[in-house]
Order: structure tokens, then C-alpha cells, then sequence
């Protein structure tokens, strides 16, 4: 296995090879970066190249950047993990799922960590991840989508966790925020029955923001990104942080953690030059 070549270059551009060559276009435009998922011919589908790509660009992600955006072109948001990596000759360069059996139990771990890690960053309390999601976002697309912080969708989106109905479990890092979002029982049925989720479901359990057609999907998303820009950055990033670890707290704990943040923020604000 294989990663893809160089990192692209710091401050990011759509025309790193190394993206590129992912399958991706990563652009930065002020406070929004916009990562593009970039094969439609296939799909859009996913390969180790990809999610160390994405890892990258989270790593080099540009200290402006306030929301990423998600998108895939074409008809899918994305088909999943690259099929041809149950075949034998799996994906050129990068293996297959036979190559990944082989390996010992601390590489297998790190192989899959590394994947993992290009989806974590979207949590980032630094940044809120809009995942812009159209017709399919199947196993590892399904999963990227619920890495984001916020998924708007078309009306033709089809959600689909398939790894279970191909004898595989979810493993990049869906199973968490699928569960937070639509709780146990849900989740269970969602991925225990592989069935596809449309779009008025999608927004009934709490998966999507917001539904609109697809040619409206792209402006939908850009008004977002304008909503979520308009408030004070620092207090953004210190509420986000509250928010993603209210789950893990008491209500004792929380309200102490809300104290903590709000004393740094009204330092920040009120404490200058004393
Ligand atoms: N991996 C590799 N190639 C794919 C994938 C994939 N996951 N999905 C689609 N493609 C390719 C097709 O082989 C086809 O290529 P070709 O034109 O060279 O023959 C092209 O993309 C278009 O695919 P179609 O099936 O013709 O497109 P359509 O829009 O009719 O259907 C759909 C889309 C429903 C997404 C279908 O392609 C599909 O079921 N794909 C497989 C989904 C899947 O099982 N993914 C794995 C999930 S598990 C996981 O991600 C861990």
C-alpha cells in the first residue's frame, strides 16, 4: 500500500498532482476551503490515496480557513470504497483488501488509522465541515458525509451504510456521529439492513440540515458558509468545543466547562491593556 506522492503545497491549490492524483481538488478561497471529490466517471468512489490525501489537507490546512465545504461532482455524492479493492488485483498502487489481510495486526492498525485521520480533522472546533451531498453517499461516502459538522443535501441524496451487506463493518470513524445524530436503535436498523435513507427521512432523523433540489445544493451551501462566517471567530471555535463535548460531560462538568470558556472569552474581549 501505497500513499499518494507529496503533501500539496502549503496554502493549498487545485492544481496539486498529488490531490489530483487522489481523485480530489482542494481550493481555498479566504475563509472557505472547498474540497471536491473529483472522479464522477466512477462515482466518486474511495481509495486509501484519497483519505491520505484528505489527511493532508487537514494537516496543511491554511490557519484562515473557517468552514470546509465537501462536495463530490457528478451524479453521486460518492459510491464508496473502490470496488476494485475486493478483487485481486485491487486498486494499482495501493492493494487490495487481500494485500490489507496480510498484514500484521500493528500495520493493519495503522493502515486504518491513517484513513481514519483524513476523516477526524472535519471535526476540528477550529472549522465547521459542510458536507454538500447529491444522489449516492454510499459505505466510506455515507461516512464522509458524518464526518462533517453540517450535511445539506439534494433531494435525490440515497444514504447508505453498506458495510455490513458486504461483510465488513463501518471503520472510518461514521459509527459515532451516526449514532449521536439519530441514536441507537436508528443507527441499528440504518446499518444492520444496509437500507437506503432518501431525502425526507435524511432530514426527519436529524442527517440533514436542510433539503433542496440539486440545482439549488451549491447556493445552499455557499449561504451557509456566509451564516456560519458571521459570527466571532474565537467564540465560534471556544462553543463548538462546548458543544462537542457536552455529550461526554455531566451537567456539573458542562457548566464548568462553559465557565472556563467564557472566561477566556471575556478576557480575550474586555482585559485588553489593563
Ligand atoms: N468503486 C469503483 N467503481 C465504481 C464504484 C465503486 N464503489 N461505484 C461505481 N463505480 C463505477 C462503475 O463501475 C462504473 O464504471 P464504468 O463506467 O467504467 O463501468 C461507473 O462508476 C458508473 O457506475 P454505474 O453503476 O454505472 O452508475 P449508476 O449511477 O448507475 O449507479 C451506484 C451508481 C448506485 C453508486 C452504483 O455504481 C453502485 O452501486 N456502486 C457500488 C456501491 C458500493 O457497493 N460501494 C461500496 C460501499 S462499502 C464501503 O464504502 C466501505
Amino acid at each position: 500500500m501505497t500513499e499518494a506522492k507529496a503533501p500539496y503545497a502549503r496554502g493549498g491549490s487545485a492544481k496539486d498532482a498529488s490531490v489530483e492524483e487522489a481523485g480530489l481538488r482542494f481550493e481555498v478561497d479566504g475563509e472557505i476551503a472547498t474540497i471536491t471529490l473529483a472522479r464522477p466517471d466512477k462515482r466518486n468512489a474511495q481509495t486509501f490515496a484519497t483519505w491520505s490525501a484528505l489527511a493532508r489537507i487537514g494537516e496543511n490546512l491554511p490557519e484562515q480557513v473557517r468552514v470546509v465545504v465537501v462536495n463530490g461532482e457528478g451524479p453521486s455524492f460518492s459510491a464508496g470504497i473502490d470496488l476494485r479493492m475486493f478483487t485481486p488485483e485491487g486498486v494499482p498502487g495501493q492493494g487490495s483488501f487481500g494485500s490489507v489481510a496480510r498484514q500484521d495486526q500493528a500495520s493493519f492498525d495503522s493502515t486504518v488509522e491513517r484513513a481514519q485521520q483524513g476523516f477526524l480533522w472535519l471535526r476540528r472546533p477550529e472549522i465547521v465541515s459542510i458536507a454538500a451531498v447529491q444522489g449516492h453517499a454510499i459505505g466510506a461516502g455515507f461516512q464522509l458525509a458524518l464526518a462533517c459538522d453540517l450535511r445539506i443535501v439534494a433531494d435525490d441524496v440515497k444514504f447508505c451504510m453498506k458495510e455490513p451487506a458486504l461483510g465488513l463493518v463501518p471503520d472510518l470513524t461514521g459509527t459515532k456521529p451516526l449514532v449521536d445524530l439519530v441514536g441507537l436503535a436508528k443507527a441499528t436498523d440504518l446499518c444492520l439492513t444496509a437500507r437506503v435513507v432518501e431525502a425526507e427521512e435524511a432530514y426527519r432523523i436529524g442527517l440533514a440540515e436542510r433539503v433542496v433540489t440539486p440545482g439549488e445544493l451549491a447556493q445552499a451551501v455557499q449561504e451557509k458558509a456566509a451564516q456560519l462566517l458571521s459570527t466571532n471567530r474565537d467564540a465560534a471555535a471556544a462553543t463548538k468545543r462546548l458543544l462537542r463535548g457536552a455529550p461526554g460531560r455531566t451537567l456539573e462538568e458542562q457548566c464548568a466547562a462553559e465557565r472556563a470558556e467564557q472566561g477566556l472569552r471575556i478576557k480575550a474581549l474586555f482585559a485588553r491593556g489593563e
